[in-house]
């Protein structure tokens, strides 16, 4: 869909200081709620330069539940190749998905990892991949789906950090955190709770100002407008006057579940 190329441009924001910014989302792909559902086979994963470790991570790092204290393993990536101890660590901050994904399709670090003689780590956001808390039961209950928070992600990050700063006998490495879209909300998030662990952050496309109250509840939907409206203006008119089509149906008996057959819809939404 040509209209859209213009939304996946990344937007490159350095989070020092934080400015205003009006970027939309990325899309990335579909989160892997339910593996079983993906049916990727192992086979087709691409190919990255990166080792996969897992770290024992802690469950809940906010209350004193007997739960919080369980570990579970986070995976996390990392390439070395250009590495020398003292240089920066730079480390992304994994967002909803599996992290071997990201790492495959964000190469920039890669390209500027030897001018900086830089370590790479790419963490996994708990509950994606392979860093399911409770296995395949993760995502069945709210008790379990809890524990699925951007606060403990972050924790996750700075916990992980000092333990591999400390493995590496590199406490001295200044740390820079990169993400896009969700994740680069991570890392704007990430620098600013957690200023001691990283000296800088890269927020690519990311809605930070996406919230109620901050910016109105429609900028989404009207850059995507204009998006189609610059590619075709007839485009546009043909898409908004499939909405009343679409409601009326919907209201009418059955109309739901036609539409669903229609579009194809996953089976979750019928
Ligand atoms: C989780 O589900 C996958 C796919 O259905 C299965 O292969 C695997 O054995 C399950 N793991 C556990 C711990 O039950
Ligand atoms: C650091 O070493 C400890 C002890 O061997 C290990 O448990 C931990 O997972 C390591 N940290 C990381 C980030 O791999």
């Amino acid at each position: 869909m040509a209209p859209c190329a213009s939304l996946l441009l990344p937007v490159f924001v350095i989070l020092a200081t934080l400015p205003i910014i009006q970027s939309v989302p990325t899309f990335f792909p579909r989160p892997s709620y339910d593996q079983s559902l993906a049916k990727q086979p192992k086979a087709s994963k691409p190919k990255i330069p990166y080792k996969t470790h897992y770290f024992p991570q802690v469950l809940d790092h906010f209350t004193f539940q007997p739960k919080s204290s369980k570990i579970f393993y986070q995976k996390y990536l990392v390439n070395s190749n250009y590495w020398h101890r003292g240089a920066p660590i730079f480390v992304y901050t994994g967002n909803e998905g599996d992290i071997e994904w990201f790492a495959a399709n964000t190469g920039f670090l890669l390209d500027i990892a030897p001018k900086f003689r830089a370590l790479l780590v790419f963490i996994e956001h708990r509950f994606y991949g392979e860093s399911m808390p409770f296995g395949n039961n993760s995502y069945k209950s709210a008790e379990t789906l809890g524990y699925l928070n951007s606060q403990q992600a972050l924790a996750d990050f700075a916990l992980l950090i000092r333990s591999l700063k400390h493995n590496l006998s590199s406490e001295a490495s200044p740390v820079v955190v990169f993400g896009g879209s969700y994740g680069g909300m991570l890392a704007a998030w990430f620098r600013l709770k957690y200023p001691h662990i990283a000296i800088g952050a890269l927020a690519s496309s990311a809605p930070i100002l996406q919230f109620d109250d901050i910016t109105p509840w429609s900028s989404f939907y009207d850059a995507v407008s204009q998006d189609f409206k610059e590619a075709s203006l007839n485009c546009y008119e043909v898409i908004k006057g499939s909405w009343a089509e679409l409601e009326a149906l919907s209201a009418q008996k059955e109309g739901l579940a036609e539409l669903s057959r229609t579009f194809r819809a996953c089976q979750l939404c019928l």
